[in-house]
């Protein structure tokens, strides 16, 4: 018998980090003006129009993070999109939580790191994640729940 989780369908977890529940207004030129909770409901309605549920969660705390990740992975979440914000350059915890549970991830920044102070370019997660898209302002959430949502349909078809 299948267990409920499964019944539910395939899910998102959009995890994000320190300050950006601060985006809107938290220096616009680099990070845009939508809030976190506009992008949120974006995001929650392209997911369910396809079929898929997302759960989102944003913390200034790094062992929420952690604690969020191995949670993804008993609730049987097939995908993270994860914007680590200043945890990129800190957190080997999260990275560690992240190859434990394997679930697949994309890696997302706001702002392009590598155009910015050198120190913000090297990130503990890239090269742990199935990709990363930096820079596209909030566009780049999209773009990686849409990669996700794809992921997961062609689960076992082999493909994206
Ligand atoms: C960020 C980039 C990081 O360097 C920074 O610490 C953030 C946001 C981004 O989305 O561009 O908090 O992850």
């Amino acid at each position: 018998m299948a267990k409920s989780r499964t019944s539910a369908g395939p899910s998102i977890l959009l995890l994000n980090g320190p300050n950006l529940n601060l985006l809107g207004t938290r220096e616009p030129p680099l990070y845009g003006r939508d809030t976190l909770a506009a992008i949120e409901k974006r995001l929650a309605a392209t997911a369910k129009a396809s079929g898929v549920r997302l759960e989102c969660l944003q913390t200034n705390h790094e062992g929420v993070a952690v604690d969020r990740v191995q949670q993804a992975k008993r609730d049987g979440v097939g995908f993270i999109v994860l914007n680590p914000a200043a945890f990129t350059y800190s957190s080997i915890a999260l990275r560690d939580a992240l190859t434990a549970v394997q679930i697949p991830f994309v890696e997302v920044h706001l702002s392009n790191i590598h155009a910015r102070e050198p120190w913000r370019a090297h990130s503990h997660f890239t090269a742990v994640a199935v990709g990363s898209i930096l820079g596209l302002r909030s566009r780049g959430y999209d773009l990686a729940l849409d990669f996700a949502i794809a992921r997961l349909k062609s689960k076992g078809s082999g493909g994206a």
